[in-house]
């Protein structure tokens, strides 16, 4: 093996997001309102299957292990499961993970885990059908929730579901989604509303902190689950009441990034050593044949070697990433 990615604050990195699109089919206020907007550059197609192949085999040639499919909404691509394929053959990578919005879930979810997919995350902002419409700008409440029945069905044994901590929109919905939890393998977690360079009103009118959820849920009895070395940065609280599991995803605390563990490459084939700040090094020069590894590790190797110690958000850093749909999540 190479030398394992690490960075000069001694985190390693096992752990890849992987961006397979910048096309979505929702419009989440907090990420893309006004829907997709193609970028107008007609030479700037997405990675193609062999790039994917050349990207993941160097990361797991270094300690990868895990890697999230992303995009925008990665099931868009016609070959997503030839995606899911690609990285799930490629020795070393054990978790084959994706975040969806849950649209083809239903209808397709048995063909990503036929090919390989090993874990899954989908958005539900709301319970309430007119409130996730309000959210996501598509009234699919019912299609995403029969997608997450669907993944129970064909063999997933947990599902974990995103939702975007919104005060005046969903941040009162704790009870109903506890509810929802208590018989189904769900680790439903809330995220803090994360400020990125196309949004400013929004984030000071909805954007509210997890600690109020946290106080309440450690009231209820929840208890703080040890974090294991593959573990993100979510805070899991289990219940011996429940079946499901709650998280709470904080990037406005302290100390947040100290667990970071992954590297980002967005759908352009660019690499990103944080969702915040930068904007990301070019890779895919790097990606056209096979017998570039070497020094496309080498690259990589030495971005690392510039990673920060934190994405500063608390200081009101949003930096150059305009919206998360642009590098995954
Ligand atoms: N703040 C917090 N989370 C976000 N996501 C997208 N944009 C934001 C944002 N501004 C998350 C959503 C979605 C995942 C793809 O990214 O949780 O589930
Ligand atoms: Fe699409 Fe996900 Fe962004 Fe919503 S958060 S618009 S589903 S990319």
């Amino acid at each position: 093996m190479a030398q394992q990615f690490e960075d000069k604050f001694h985190r390693k990195f096992y752990y890849l997001r992987l961006s397979v699109t910048d096309v979505c089919n929702f419009k989440c206020t907090y990420c893309l309102p006004d829907g997709y907007k193609p970028s107008g550059n007609k030479n700037s197609s997405f990675l193609s299957l062999p790039e994917i192949k050349r990207i993941v085999t160097a990361f797991a040639d270094c300690g990868t292990n895990k890697v999230r499919i992303t995009g925008g909404e990665p099931s868009l691509r016609r070959d997503f499961p030839e995606i899911i394929e690609t990285v799930a053959n490629t020795p070393g990578i054990d978790k084959v993970a994706t975040t969806t919005n849950g649209y083809r879930m239903a209808n397709q979810v048995d063909t990503w885990r036929q090919a390989g997919l090993t874990n899954i995350n989908v958005s539900v902002d709301s319970l309430d059908p007119r409130m996730f419409h309000q959210i996501t700008g598509e009234n699919k409440f019912h299609q995403v929730m029969s997608g997450i029945d669907k993944a129970f069905e064909v063999g997933f044994e947990q599902v974990k579901v995103n939702v975007v901590l919104m005060k005046d929109l969903n941040a009162g919905e704790l009870p109903a989604f506890l509810h929802w939890i208590k018989n189904k393998p769900i680790q439903l977690r809330f995220i803090e509303l994360m400020q990125t360079g196309e949004m400013d009103e929004l984030f000071q009118k909805h954007h509210v902190s997890g600690v109020a959820i946290r106080n309440q849920l450690i009231a209820d009895g929840w208890i703080l689950k040890a974090r294991g070395v593959n573990d993100g940065p979510a805070q899991v609280f289990v219940h011996a009441d429940y079946l499901g599991e709650i998280g709470l995803i904080m990037p406005y605390e302290k100390n947040f990034c100290a667990s970071c563990n992954r590297l980002r490459v967005s759908a352009l084939g660019k690499l990103h050593m944080c969702l915040f700040g930068e904007c990301g090094v070019e890779l895919r020069d790097l990606l056209q044949e096979d017998s570039q590894e070497q020094e496309l590790i080498a690259r990589i190797q030495a971005q690392l070697a510039n990673k920060s110690v934190s994405h500063f958000l608390q200081d009101g850093n949003s930096g150059s990433t305009p919206h998360l749909a642009s590098i995954g999540g």
